[in-house]
């Protein structure tokens, strides 16, 4: 690894914690609405190894993606993985046989779905576990302290070294700080829905990573005349730039859009290091506003 690029640069979330901005979200190398396998397997593990092939350390996933699957690519691809490599995952759902997405919170749930990550994912520790809580895409107003304190036992017992929490509300995040040091926030984000700004600077002041997940919009990428105007202007791929604009946003901003395709990755990490003008940032702060 060493010598290569570092795409965005690098956050430290954490002591040994250090991955670079630009980082990959692997849910879109399951199958079609991330349940079974995908199509093409080997274009799959192409994508992994052509992420650490890029430089990027940063690799977001979840046992719940597939289920099972997106993880034993990832261990195919990638295992011995790289001593630079941070694999990130997620706990707090399951799939039924409907391919829906029920709570897992219990601690007995979360303890199997931690062993699930490392079985899958090769692993005798987990680098940073999130407990996904809230609805489909927005926080709900229930208390996560025994599903945090759950974790936080797995993490004694040397099984996880970091904790995170996902689709959470500022009280939630501070409800978690007071029982375990918490390294990132991951939250629904991205140039179009805004609703976490305050949240972010906040973490930002305090120097804690905050994760966009559907930075590109998620299932539907964004759409955006204004978004179009700005990247043809620079003469970049829309997705790019939303990118760009992201890692821009604030210096703790961690980038993991998914993709399952090579040209979309090189595309998402050659916009990632676009340098947006302050009247191109402008322009883009308008689509939310
Ligand atoms: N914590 C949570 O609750 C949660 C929820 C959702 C996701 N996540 C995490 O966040 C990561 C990112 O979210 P996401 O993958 O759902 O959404 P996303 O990154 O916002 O967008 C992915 C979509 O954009 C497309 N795409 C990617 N690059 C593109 C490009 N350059 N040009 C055009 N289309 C492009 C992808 O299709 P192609 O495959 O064709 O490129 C895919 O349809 C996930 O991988 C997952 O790790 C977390």
């Amino acid at each position: 690894m060493t010598g290569r690029a570092e795409p965005g640069g690098t956050f430290t979330m954490a002591e040994g914690l250090t991955v670079t901005r630009v980082g990959y979200g692997a849910m879109q190398l399951a199958g079609p609405h991330v349940f079974g396998p995908p199509a093409d397997r080997d274009a799959a593990v192409a994508v992994l190894r052509e992420v650490v092939e890029l430089g990027i350390t940063h690799i977001d996933t979840s046992d719940f993606y597939g289920p099972h699957i997106t993880n034993q690519i990832i261990e195919e691809a990638l295992h011995p993985y790289p001593d630079t490599l941070h694999i990130v995952t997620k706990v707090g759902a399951y799939r039924d046989v409907h391919g829906g997405w029920p709570h897992a919170r219990t601690p007995e749930q979360l303890r199997q779905a931690v062993h699930d990550n490392l079985i899958h994912l090769g692993l005798d520790a987990l680098d940073v576990v999130n407990l996904r809580v809230g609805g489909i895409d927005s926080p709900t107003p229930e208390s996560i302290a025994e599903p945090f304190g759950a974790l936080v036992e797995l993490q004694r017992e040397g099984l996880v070294r970091h904790l995170g929490v996902s689709n959470v509300s500022a009280a939630q995040v501070a409800e978690a700080q007071a029982i375990a040091p918490v390294v990132c926030v991951q939250n629904f984000y991205n140039l179009a829905h805004r609703v976490d700004d305050d949240l972010l600077d906040s973490l930002a002041g305090q120097g804690i990573a905050f994760v966009p997940y559907f930075p590109l919009g998620g299932f539907s990428p964004l759409q955006s005349d204004a978004l179009d105007a700005v990247a043809d202007r620079i003469g970049a791929p829309p997705m790019g730039v939303a990118l760009a604009w992201l890692l821009q946003r604030s210096p703790n901003v961690l980038l993991i859009p998914g993709t399952s395709s090579l040209a979309h990755l090189h595309d998402n990490v050659a916009g990632a290091s676009l340098d947006l003008t302050a009247s191109d940032l402008a322009e883009l702060d308008a689509i939310a506003a």
